[in-house]
């Protein structure tokens, strides 16, 4: 299928991310935010990234210029009308998925394949609320997007080999290495990635050691690139906890029962970075 145009709905840190890296390559990208703030905040980002590339001589200004013109801001989600491609990238949360997906069907055109980047939510799931589930599968980017290789690719029962070999194609045009996973809950990567979450911060809560203690030994024990704790941070706590509880649910085994000190940190509203203070203070 020919795509040309794509409609990113949600224009925060992965919305803009992924908008950013398809303009990069070329497609034409309406970001759809209900809020105009959220549009400015997201632009503000994929400006500042491209001016990045500028500075480090990788990109042209000419180039930089040519990306964000391809790139329409929108409160309107009307804009749906025009999708080849819609990716959704708004808040994880299976009530609100279903109700932009329940609306999207209604706006796109027949042929337009829809996407969701959710992080765990079953993509059957949210697919059987469209008439068209055969046309829905999921595109789970990573946190940074324009740095992160992976674009996870998940079936859901009905998705055709058709709707899958397009996103495949699409992941390898916008640069990245798309990797098939069928429809679990969290998937490959926050089934794996989570519990090793959690357990960092079981070994916090149980005074195994510091948190600075616990990162060290998985930034430089296991090469990872940030510490556990550090990244649990960067997600976002109510997002690592959101996934836990989707785990636990999803797969009925008490091995994922998210960690009592991460249900305490997002109760108090220390959700990471985002707010200024996680298991780390951020001025
Ligand atoms: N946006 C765009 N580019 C960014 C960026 C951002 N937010 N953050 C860093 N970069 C770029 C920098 O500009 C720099 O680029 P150059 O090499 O061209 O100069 C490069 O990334 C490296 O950055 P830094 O030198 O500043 O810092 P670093 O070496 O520590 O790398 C990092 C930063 C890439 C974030 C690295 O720490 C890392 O890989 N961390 C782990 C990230 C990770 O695990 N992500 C997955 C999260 S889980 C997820 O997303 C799934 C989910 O559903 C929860």
């Amino acid at each position: 299928m020919n795509v040309r145009r794509i409609v990113v709905i949600g224009a925060g840190q992965m919305g803009s991310g992924i908008a950013q890296v398809c303009a990069a390559a070329g497609y034409m990208v309406n970001m759809q935010d209900l809020k105009q703030e959220q549009l400015d905040k997201g632009m503000a980002i994929i400006t500042k990234n491209l001016s990045r590339q500028v500075e480090k001589g990788r990109l042209t200004e000419e180039g930089k210029q040519a990306t964000l013109s391809r790139i329409t801001p929108t409160v309107d989600v009307s804009c749906a009308k025009e999708a080849d491609l819609i990716i959704e990238a708004a808040v994880e949360r299976m009530d609100i998925k279903k109700q932009i997906f329940k609306q999207l069907d209604e706006i796109a055109p027949q042929h337009a394949i829809l996407a969701t980047n959710t992080s765990s939510l079953p993509i059957t799931e949210i697919a059987a609320v469209t008439k068209r589930p055969e046309q829905v599968i999921g595109m789970h980017f990573m946190n940074p997007v324009p740095v992160m290789k992976l674009v996870e690719i998940i079936r859901g029962l009905a998705t055709t080999d058709a709707v899958y070999e397009t996103i495949e194609s699409i992941t390898k045009q916008i640069g990245k290495v798309p990797v098939e996973v069928n429809d679990f809950p969290g998937f490959v990567s926050n089934r794996i990635l989570l519990p090793m979450i959690n357990e960092a911060i079981y070994a916090l809560y149980e005074g195994v050691a510091t948190k600075e203690a616990i990162d060290d030994v998985m930034k430089l024990g296991m090469n990872h690139p940030m510490g556990p704790l550090t990244l649990a941070d960067f997600i976002g706590l109510d997002t690592c906890l959101y996934i836990m509880e989707v785990l636990h649910e999803g797969l009925g085994d008490s091995k994922y029962r998210p960690c009592p000190l991460l249900r305490k940190y997002v109760s108090a509203g220390w959700l990471g970075k985002k707010t200024g203070r996680g298991f780390y203070i951020y001025e």
